[in-house]
């Protein structure tokens, strides 16, 4: 999907948008980018966007090596949303670097990676492997709530320590790191301090909430490893809220908000929560377009209502 220059004006007479903003250290021309998980390894959606346009591809999680990920079914369809424990499946980051990222650098993108691991020595390794990659991979997102592996056992984010050793280790790729936190917690104000006093520059806020869908005439779980990970609209309310928290706990952490953004004014409103980005995942299984849709509405939005520079939303609902 074309999207309008940067600063152009609007046939509708609107003001012309500003759309650049960053997240810590990382300058990104807009503040929309894709959600891992949901625009695979490398340039899958670029059929269906202009993936130069948008703030960031943030890849799938990759591990220390190649993972076959959980048995099917992977993906089932929920009310406003759907669920999934796909597993992580992937590659693994060597085999990214050299098969899949120069398709997507290839796109003009610019690139958000991100590694998972059981522990702690995994994202250590996965981190190392990324250790000198190119300069277009402009952050390092450390997955640290999955909720999909060997049934939730490995859920780092709902407890500080765990996430803040995690942390340490993942330093090696030699990247700005954002930590991808869980909203399962009530303890994610204490994660996210702990994730930013370990070397996170940001938190992206949240990864999809643990749920299950059960098949009542076979009286089964419908995914295949049983439970998932419940995203879109569904779920949106809560990224709003936990990104409105620890804002309010943590104004000198950078946030990325995800969770249920489906156009210009969800995205709009994770923003005025108080992220400095957001991304869209699930809405792109409806429509591969949608990331791209989701930019398009928010400079309408903020066109219209004569915002003349994306980052001055940022916070905008805390009084
Ligand atoms: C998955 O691959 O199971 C989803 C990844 C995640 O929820 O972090």
């Amino acid at each position: 999907m074309a999207l309008r220059r940067r600063g152009r004006r609007r046939p509708d007479a609107g003001v012309a948008v500003d759309l650049s903003t960053t997240v810590g250290s990382v300058a990104l021309k807009a503040p929309v980018m894709t959600a891992s998980g949901t625009a695979g390894h490398g340039d899958e959606l670029a059929a269906y966007v202009d993936l130069s346009t948008i703030g960031a591809v943030v890849v799938k999680s990759l591990g220390s090596g190649p993972w076959p990920g959980n048995p099917a079914p992977r993906v089932h369809p929920t009310p406003s949303g759907m669920i999934n424990s796909v597993g992580l499946q992937g590659p693994g980051v060597t085999a990214w670097r050299e098969r899949e990222l120069p398709a997507v650098l290839a796109t003009g993108a610019t690139v958000v990676a991100s590694i998972w691991g059981r522990h702690v020595d995994d994202f250590a390794s996965a981190a190392e492997q990324l250790a000198g990659v190119d300069e277009r991979v402009v952050a390092l997102e450390v997955n640290l709530s999955c909720p999909n592996l060997d049934g939730g056992a490995h859920l780092f984010a709902h407890d500080p320590d765990a996430t803040a050793a995690v942390l340490r280790a993942a330093a090696a790729a030699g990247l700005p790191m954002w930590a991808k936190l869980s909203a399962n917690t009530d303890r994610v104000v204490d994660v996210a301090a702990a994730a930013h006093e370990a070397g996170a520059e940001a938190v992206t806020l949240a990864n999809t909430l643990m749920g299950m869908v059960i098949d009542v005439d076979t009286r089964r779980p419908v995914l295949g490893a049983g439970g998932g990970g419940v995203s879109g609209p569904a779920i949106h309310p809560v990224a709003v809220r936990t990104v409105y928290d620890v804002r309010a706990a943590l104004p000198e952490v950078p946030i990325v908000g995800v969770g249920g953004v489906v156009d210009g004014r969800t995205a709009v409103e994770l923003l005025l929560a108080g992220a400095s980005a957001v991304q869209v995942g699930t809405a792109s299984f409806a429509d591969p377009r949608s990331v791209g849709a989701v930019l398009e509405g928010v400079e309408t939005w903020c066109s219209r209502a004569g915002v003349t520079r994306v980052r001055d939303l940022i916070g905008g609902a805390h009084g």
